[in-house]
């Protein structure tokens, strides 16, 4: 059934408008959002799209933006990719495209349908054109509350002479921010790849898009992140929806961008109750050969079953990536291999104890809600952020630190999956799913955020 204006006036359908990030881990949660305001108030949802890495209209209108736009040379991969300045140049060249886009939407629209846009946080350009062309907008921020309010802190850490770290000193990275505790100055710099003037820029962006909305969207929940989703209410000024864990209100299976191998599925029945470790580390975090050799080997030496997510681009610089002699011998029938996988799912079986992740905040979030506790390899962004939180506040997994070496991965997997204190964690864990159930009952905070959002949605 299609929402519909209530005032007592003829009722009209309402449909929301959405421009995501072309990247799995923003598509991911906008499109779990489309499928929740369908589910939840019955809109309808028209979802604009760059004309790469466009997934599968399944279910909602999709609008091609940007059909001829040179996206060559724009898309970041690898370790040096610069995605800061991927996201800057992609706003600059969708902006026109988007222009063309909506005002045909708009023109098309019988009866002032679209009540609004709802733009991913760091496609501001695309928000200033929804400005001129009238339509209000809400922000989706795909990220925690706790990176939010980091990125809030950044200009004054750069006011203060802290960023960008005045030197590579190693004592000095690891200094304690005390205006962002448990963060380090280390956590706050987001890649090293990109220059502090591209980054600052970056985050100006996000952070006027997120000030110049009707509202901001986040994919988290009240009992996770109370205090920074409170800080993040003081500080930007416009209301705040905590509305997740987003995937459990829709999947949104259809964003998948790599085919789902669920032969995975099968053989994760086999295994027994918390055993296996699930390794993936996202769509884009990579690793070099070398330390793709030592990962399986030291998944192989450390004895436990194990699931491995190796995508076809992982391994940089190489599009196929080959795994040592010897190493399927001696995993036979205890580790299996898969290019991607349907992690959700995985996720929430019962045989996986442990999982080996990125800390993107997607799989973070998927993590905590089905209570697996998890080691922590950050890579770049907000992972650091998110690997700070899962370590010392929620205390349900641990950093693996430094070099990727066998001997290591061999006694992190056996501290998760074997002993105590990892038990410890995968109780916390298991606290928190219950918690993020919780909140999607009737009276719950993020059901209770969802409905406060359609009557936002439906007033405008
Ligand atoms: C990116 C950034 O890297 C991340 O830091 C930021 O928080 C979001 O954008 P990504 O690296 O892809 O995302 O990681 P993540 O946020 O974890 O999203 C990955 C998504 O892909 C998850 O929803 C996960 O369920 C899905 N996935 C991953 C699969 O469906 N199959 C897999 O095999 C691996």
């Amino acid at each position: 059934m299609a929402a519909t204006a209530s005032s007592g006036e003829s009722q009209r359908r309402r449909r929301v408008l959405m421009f995501p990030l072309p990247f799995q881990g923003h598509l991911n949660p906008m499109l779990q959002l489309a499928g929740a305001l369908h589910a939840c108030g019955g809109l309808d949802v028209t979802v604009f799209h760059a004309a790469f890495n466009a997934p599968d209209p399944a279910g909602h209108r999709f609008v091609p933006v940007g059909d001829g736009v040179p996206f060559g040379g724009l898309l970041p991969s690898g370790s040096d990719a610069d995605f800061a300045g991927a996201l800057l140049r992609m706003n600059e060249r969708l902006r026109g495209p988007f222009r063309d886009s909506l005002r045909q939407v708009l023109d098309e629209d019988e009866g002032g349908a679209s009540a609004c846009l709802v733009v991913d946080s760091n496609l501001r350009g695309m928000q200033l054109v929804a400005e001129e062309l009238g339509v209000p907008t809400l922000v989706l921020r795909t990220g925690s509350a706790a990176c939010l309010v980091a990125y809030m802190a950044f200009p004054a850490l750069c006011d203060k002479g802290l960023l960008p770290p005045p030197s590579q000193d190693q004592i000095q990275l690891d200094m304690p921010l005390n205006e962002l505790p448990p963060l380090r100055l280390r956590d706050m710099v987001f890649s090293t790849t990109t220059t502090h003037a591209t980054m600052a820029r970056c985050l100006e962006c996000l952070l006027e898009s997120a000030r110049c909305s009707s509202g901001v969207i986040i994919n988290t929940l009240q009992d996770l992140e109370s205090s920074e989703l409170q800080k993040i209410a003081n500080g930007l000024g416009v209301p705040i929806y905590a509305i997740g864990p987003l995937h459990k209100i829709s999947s949104g299976t259809e964003s998948s961008l790599l085919a789902q191998d669920r032969t995975c599925m099968e053989w994760l029945d086999k295994q027994e109750t918390d055993s296996v470790l699930y390794v993936s580390f996202g769509s884009l975090a990579s690793m070099d050969e070398k330390e793709l050799l030592e990962t399986a080997w030291g998944l192989a030496n450390s004895q436990r079953p194990f699931l491995w997510v190796i995508r076809h681009n992982l391994v940089q610089s190489s599009e196929q990536a080959s795994l040592p002699d010897g190493f399927e011998e001696a995993t036979r029938g205890r580790g299996m291999v898969v290019s991607w996988a349907p992690q959700q799912d995985v996720l929430g079986h019962r045989a996986v104890g442990g999982f080996w992740t990125h800390n993107g905040w997607n799989s973070t979030l998927e993590s905590i809600c089905e209570g697996v506790p998890m080691i922590c390899r950050p890579q770049f962004a907000d992972q650091m952020i998110n690997m700070r939180y899962v370590q010392e506040v929620w205390k349900i997994g641990f950093e693996l630190e430094g070099e990727l070496e066998r001997g290591k991965i061999e006694g992190a997997v056996r501290r998760l999956l074997c002993e105590e204190e990892g038990r410890e964690m995968r109780q916390r864990a298991k606290d928190f799913r219950n918690k993020a159930v919780n909140c999607m009952d009737e009276g719950g905070s993020s059901k209770t955020a969802i409905d406060l959002l359609l009557k936002r949605i439906m007033s405008f």
